[in-house]
């Protein structure tokens, strides 16, 4: 069975940072309705790469899903709404600052109609401080919690980073706190409202950047290849550095084309055994003796000579070539893998990380997997719904409306947006 079969959503999140949770928890076998507005989510039309058909960045955060479109605007779309509410264990959003309070709907007047729903908030700030009222995208909260100022080496520009650690990680944070409502409303019978902030959560996931802050009052960041002194104050951009206890760099490989390098990790006990296979062919034989480099803090001293000789022996190695000599030596070590390395790999298909798809409009398409494996409830990967494909199914089969009031409703403009005024 799936793990969440029997949970009903209300979903009217939008973009990424929501959708991005609502996905997960469809997957975890959630009945999730997305609640659009009658023009849809703004991504079904963003970054198309097909003409007239829903873009992979909408199709790609919304699988599993149904989709029901109801003006909000109006008498009847708001009435829907409130009959969903009484029907839903969870209602999320992530509208800008203040959206959902001008539609009529506080969190005391959600909870007031249902009072064991769970309600799910994203916010670019939260609800409240000096940034509230603000909105906020992926590479706004990368900058404002922590990410943008940690990324990129010291004498250039602060960057992003790929990972969709503003949105995604946002709605992750969001999922934990959904499911630990859910459950506690399930033995109190009371909902509760959770927030949770796209800078708040980048900081989070910042910790260890924020344990570097404070280790600066004490003394340099020994592990750091770049320079660090007590008293610094801000924590650097360290290129490639590790940032833990072991050092680790990237290595550019043979033939060095943008993507031909790999990530190596020289963990403490692995030393002996790397300095002793690549020694020898770096003109450098007696490497694992060289007083330099003995030690962890020898290492640390002297990096950069370290990470010149493993540079050179990888200049005549593939990254792959160089992974297999690692490996077999049990060195903590990755190859950076290109977007099609990845769509191609032999592990991420057997792991269904990369899953084909279709769907009436594109044809075919794939999605990334579900990467959270539940042994007894497997997630069954479905396409994402076209814009209402599911109006009538939910107001007659979740709401039990008859034909008639359908009817009235969408004469009254329930499911379809306002006539545009005359100019
Ligand atoms: C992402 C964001 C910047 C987009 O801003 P936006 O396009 O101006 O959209 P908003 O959410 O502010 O507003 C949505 C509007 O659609 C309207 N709307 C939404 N659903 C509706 C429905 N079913 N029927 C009628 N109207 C609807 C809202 O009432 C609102 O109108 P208003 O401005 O008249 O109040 C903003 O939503 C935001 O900051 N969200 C919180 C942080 C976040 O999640 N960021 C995105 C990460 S991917």
């Amino acid at each position: 069975m799936e793990a969440l079969k029997g949970v009903r959503i209300l979903d009217m999140t939008h973009v990424q940072a929501g959708p991005t949770c609502s996905q997960l928890l469809a997957w975890m076998g959630a009945d999730v309705i997305k609640f659009e507005p009658p023009q849809g989510d703004a991504t079904r039309g963003q970054l198309r790469d097909v003409p007239g058909a829903d873009s992979l960045y909408f199709t790609m955060l919304n699988c599993n899903k149904r989709s029901i479109t109801v003006n909000m605007k109006t008498a009847e779309g708001k009435e829907v709404f409130v009959d969903l509410l009484r029907k839903c264990d969870i209602m999320m959003e992530n509208f800008g600052p203040g959206v959902l309070e001008r539609l009529g709907f506080t969190w005391e007047k959600i909870h007031e109609i249902n009072p064991r729903i769970v309600v799910g908030s994203i916010k670019g700030f939260g609800s409240s401080g000096p940034y509230a009222d603000f909105k906020a995208y992926e590479n706004v909260a990368q900058a404002m919690g922590g990410a943008m100022s940690t990324t990129g080496i010291p004498d250039g520009a602060p960057f992003v980073t790929g990972a969709q650690i503003g949105d995604s990680g946002t709605g992750l944070h969001l999922a934990i706190g959904l499911l630990a409502a859910l459950h506690q409303a399930t033995r109190t019978g009371q909902g509760q409202y959770v927030e949770v902030a796209m800078m708040d959560g980048v900081m989070n996931l910042c910790r260890v950047k924020f344990r570097d802050h404070q280790r600066l009052t004490r003394g340099e960041l020994a592990e750091y290849s770049v320079p660090t002194y007590q008293g610094m104050g801000d924590v650097p951009r360290a290129g490639n550095d590790s940032g833990g206890g072991q050092l680790g760099n990237a290595i550019h490989c043979k033939p060095h084309g943008p993507n031909d390098w790999i990530y190596v990790v020289v963990q403490e006990a692995v030393w002996e055994a790397l300095a002793k296979r690549i020694g020898p062919e770096v003109h450098h034989p007696d490497l694992a003796t060289d007083p330099d480099l003995a030690k962890i803090a020898d290492r640390r001293r002297h990096q950069a000579k370290m990470w010149g000789l493993l540079g050179q022996f990888a200049s005549k190695y593939t990254k792959r070539e160089f992974m297999a000599i690692l490996n077999e030596i049990d060195v903590p070590c990755g190859p950076i893998m290109s977007t099609s390395d990845l769509a191609d790999d032999e592990h991420v298909r057997g792991r269904d990380m990369w899953v084909e798809l279709d769907h009436p409009q594109r044809g075919k398409w794939f999605n990334v997997g579900m990467p959270i494996k539940l042994s007894a409830s497997p997630a069954r990967i479905e396409r994402s719904p076209l814009l209402g494909e599911h109006t009538e199914d939910v107001l007659k089969n979740v709401l039990g409306y008859d034909e008639a009031r359908i009817t009235a409703m969408k004469t009254a403009g329930a499911f379809s947006a306002p006539p545009k005024k005359a100019a």
